[in-house]
């Protein structure tokens, strides 16, 4: 059962009608409609995955049900993110034990990997090749990791919850308007390879809206890993494959690395900010703990005097951001290879970082360092599920940049990540979002890459209160701090926090990014009369929240309106 709210009218309406004119009036979006449901919520980014979620909610099925068949199927239907070739993090609350653990399943380095792959004779870094082809990719984690979490919490069969997608492959989905377009502006990427042309450019165009995309290599693949589980990826055919991909395209992933591919249970990153608990993702990604500093470093402001699109809570949250991406540049990287200090949190710490604050001057981040903790660091999709035991799923997986490495494993079907490109492949040289790493974060054999996804999960007086996270690169974090603060702080409605500008800072490039056309030209000349640079950027991200009412347990689930995900429950 739901009940369904229009915050704009906020009078509660007959949800079919709602729905008939949205479809009709709004083309099909029910964005500005608050849907409560008592069963079980998700977000995601498309519309596909989110309806096959709230069929398995009507089923019986719980939470980690719905991730793992949303997961999957976002493999078929958001081939630019959504993946069985790439790695990720799960942040879950098992309502049962109320026990809040996290899942690492990101890609880890090739035992032949070695610190200056990327770089020619003169230690130059070579163009794309951390980016694009067989060398960019780390081993793949996502299929072992979804199972990984069904094995510890499901209740439906695997096999169905991965025929779910198996079939959706083998006889094809519809193309959207959005996907369409992505696919046009790829183009030239996804013609680079003949086994990704052969899919995704069917007599050399790019699928149109409304065609139908068919998918029967990645099919097999899945049937497989349906009836045999990870082997069905890991082992036979499916790893001989990759192996011969590697081998025609001079990638170093070998059959040993990926039967002994494991994925790690770590403990979240947990801190108050106000009344609130916060769980988030530890390293390998730098999420949790650069989240934490950020609310950290503004918990002790009072906000009540600016509101949220002021430039004085702009300037205030992108210098608390600058100081947070400085450390992330020096202190983050895998904790199995590198000793991450254990101060980044501690509030001595946070306050003398706190004290570099001037309110009316932008910092320079040339002269802003990373601290000294006391001694004791752009495609990616993200979906939120959460249901009526008080089971919370936040899972963020990727394959890096849109279409990952663009390279299909020919026979297989599936995309292979370029998440090399996470490593630091030269001290101080950007990656392809602008951040610098150095020695927490080289690259070594077996090694897993800075991250910085961040699924998240809010408990209020014990009580599941917030489920998000987004993709975005770097912008992953300021996302989600906006998000909890625009929501707890400034009291927005749920839509109105996945809808609120977005503005972002990550120390180095020095610039304050601003979504365009969102703020007024006021806020902008104040933010450039502190000293910012100011730069305008598209749209960006692809949050998705749920919302659980402390009250009475109903869950309302909102998806980014920037692109084309839905939420759904039953
Ligand atoms: N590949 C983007 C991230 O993991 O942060």
């Amino acid at each position: 059962m739901k009940s369904t709210i229009d915050y704009t009218k906020r009078i509660v309406l007959n949800g079919t009608l709602l729905f008939l004119l949205g479809a009709l009036f709004l083309g099909c979006s029910n964005f500005n409609i608050t849907n409560y449901y008592e069963n079980g919520a998700v977000a995601s980014s498309t519309p596909i995955a989110t309806k096959i979620g709230s069929d398995l909610f009507r089923q019986g099925g719980n939470a980690f049900d719905v991730a793992v068949a949303v997961g999957l199927t976002l493999a078929v239907v958001h081939p630019e993110a959504g993946n069985i070739g790439g790695g990720g993090f799960a942040l879950i609350r098992d309502g049962k034990s109320k026990e809040v653990r996290t899942l690492d399943f990101r890609e880890k380095a090739p035992m032949a990997a070695h610190q200056d792959m990327f770089l020619d004779n003169d230690s130059n870094v070579i163009d794309d090749l951390s980016t694009l082809g067989a060398l960019a990719s780390g081993v793949p984690g996502t299929v072992v990791g979804l199972y990984e979490l069904w094995e510890a919490y499901g209740t439906l069969p695997w096999e169905n919850l991965v025929g779910i997608a198996a079939s959706l492959a083998d006889s094809g989905f519809i193309v959207d308007q959005k996907l369409a377009e992505k696919f046009a502006v790829y183009k030239n990427e996804l013609s680079e390879f003949e086994e990704t042309a052969d899919i995704f450019l069917p007599g050399g165009n790019t699928p149109k809206a409304g065609d139908r995309l068919i998918q029967k290599d990645l099919a097999k693949t899945l049937y497989k890993i349906a009836s045999q589980g990870p082997d069905g990826f890991y082992k036979g055919e499916t790893a001989e494959l990759i192996d011969s991909c590697m081998k025609k395209y001079d990638g170093i992933i070998t059959t040993e690395d990926l039967e002994t591919y494991d994925v790690i249970w770590r403990k979240p990153i947990v801190f108050n900010f106000d009344s609130l608990l916060i769980y988030s993702m530890p390293p390998p990604s730098s999420g949790g703990i650069i989240l934490g500093q950020i609310l950290k470093l503004v918990e002790p402001f009072d906000l009540s005097r600016y509101t949220s699109q002021s430039p004085e809570f702009i300037h205030l949250f992108c210098e608390m951001s600058r100081l947070a991406f400085a450390d992330r540049s020096e202190h983050l990287g895998d904790p199995d290879y590198y000793a991450i200090p254990s101060g980044l949190l501690d509030s001595t710490y946070l306050d003398k970082r706190r004290g570099l604050f001037d309110p009316e001057h932008a910092g320079l981040s040339e002269i802003t360092f990373p601290g000294i903790p006391a001694i004791e660091s752009e495609e990616t999709t993200h979906f939120s599920v959460c249901d009526k035991h008080g089971n919370m799923v936040a899972i963020t997986y990727t394959i890096n940049t849109s279409f990952g490495s663009k390279l299909v494993v020919d026979g297989a079907g599936f995309l292979l990540n370029n998440e090399m490109d996470d490593f630091s492949v030269k001290p101080g040289v950007p990656n392809v979002f602008g951040l610098i790493g150095g020695e927490a974060n080289k690259i070594e054999p077996g090694k897993r890459m800075l991250s910085s996804m961040s699924p998240t999960l809010v408990l209020k007086n014990g009580k599941p209160l917030l489920v998000l996270g987004t993709p975005g690169g770097s912008k992953i974090i300021t996302v989600v701090a906006q998000a909890i603060i625009n929501f707890t702080r400034f009291g927005l409605t749920p839509i109105e926090t996945v809808s609120h500008p977005r503005c972002h800072h990550q120390w180095l490039p020095d610039i304050l990014y601003l979504e365009e056309g969102s703020f007024d030209i006021n806020v902008l000349q104040t933010l450039i009369r502190y000293g910012h640079n100011i730069k305008e950027i598209s749209h960006y991200s692809d949050l998705q929240l749920i919302y659980i009412d402390e009250d009475n347990g109903l869950m309302s689930p909102v998806s980014d309106p920037r692109k084309r995900g839905s939420s759904g429950g039953y």
